[in-house]
């Protein structure tokens, strides 16, 4: 029998862990083992700082909810979501890039129609995104459906105004027959990731830059095509080069154009001032 050291316990917990019955755990769980083992030689990691880390992770389960996803965000501020989502999008330089989901998508947003509102009684200057959806030889897709959510002007989310219970700030397009969609919503700001709780206590320890420049998600899942989650991003808007979950591409930024009241992109007209951000989306065909 072979007796636990400090010099093979790192070979026995791997030779544990391969007898996972699915051949891809063992292959994770050997190299977590390896990895965290080393890790913690490299830091030379304390009792004390052990358990401030499980109590760190436990108080990140806590706060979790339905709404709220703090180990994404974990993963987000740590570049591990962004890393994972460039593995495994490699996509054609012609079509849309990928970005992190986020902490915030909520799923069952409402159907709204060509141009409906998904700011209903919200205040902020009316932005209508606009462009169609089309596939890498530039053929339109019709039906497409995309779920874009967004924060409102003070660059909160639906999840962070606890009284609020319907949907806000978040819907459910298709685009029509030509590939053409439109969101009618209004200017999203630039934000704070939440500092509130044990990612902000972490955060709240280093120059790290919490905020995320402005802009909207979207995320299309259309048959055939490989499914799609990004961001449009203002141009010009604060926080682009910083971006706190490393979100950010030049791909993605946008043009918001400011318009005087008068026509809008979806048959109808705006009695204010408003913002027009046109993009066309492009699918890569699923491989
Ligand atoms: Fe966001």
């Amino acid at each position: 029998m072979e007796l636990v050291t400090e010099d093979n316990i790192t070979d026995l917990a791997v030779q544990r862990w391969q007898t996972a019955h699915d051949p891809r755990t063992a292959e994770v769980m050997t190299a977590l083992v390896r990895h965290l083992h080393d890790f913690a030689r490299e830091v030379r990691l304390t009792e004390a700082e052990w358990i401030a880390a499980v109590q760190w992770l436990n108080r990140t389960g806590q706060i979790s909810s339905e709404k709220r996803e703090e180990f994404i965000l974990a993963s987000d501020v740590l570049g591990l979501s962004m890393l994972v989502v460039q593995m495994n999008h490699r996509l054609d330089p012609a079509a849309t890039p990928a970005t992190v989901l986020g902490p915030f998508h909520i799923p069952g947003s409402p159907e709204l129609g060509f141009g409906g509102d998904m700011s209903d009684g919200l205040t902020g200057v009316p932005l209508y995104v606009h462009g169609h959806v089309r596939d890498l030889a530039g053929a339109p897709v019709p039906d497409a459906r995309l779920d874009v959510w967004q924060a409102d002007d003070e660059g909160l989310y639906e999840s962070q105004h606890p009284a609020v219970d319907e949907a806000r700030l978040r819907g459910i397009y298709r685009t029509r027959d030509d590939g053409s969609y439109c969101v009618r919503t209004i200017a999203p700001r630039g934000y704070s990731i939440p500092m509130d709780g044990p990612v902000g206590d972490l955060v709240s320890g280093t120059d790290i830059s919490h905020f995320r420049p402005a802009h909207v998600h979207f995320l299309l899942d259309v048959p055939g095509f490989e499914p799609l989650i990004t961001h449009l991003f203002q141009e010009g808007a604060e926080y682009l080069d910083s971006d706190v979950v490393f979100g950010t591409k030049q791909e993605l930024v946008v043009r918001f154009e400011q318009r005087e009241p008068g026509p809008t992109p979806d048959g109808g007209s705006s009695d204010v001032p408003w913002a027009e951000a046109r993009y066309d989306f492009v699918l890569q065909p699923r491989g």
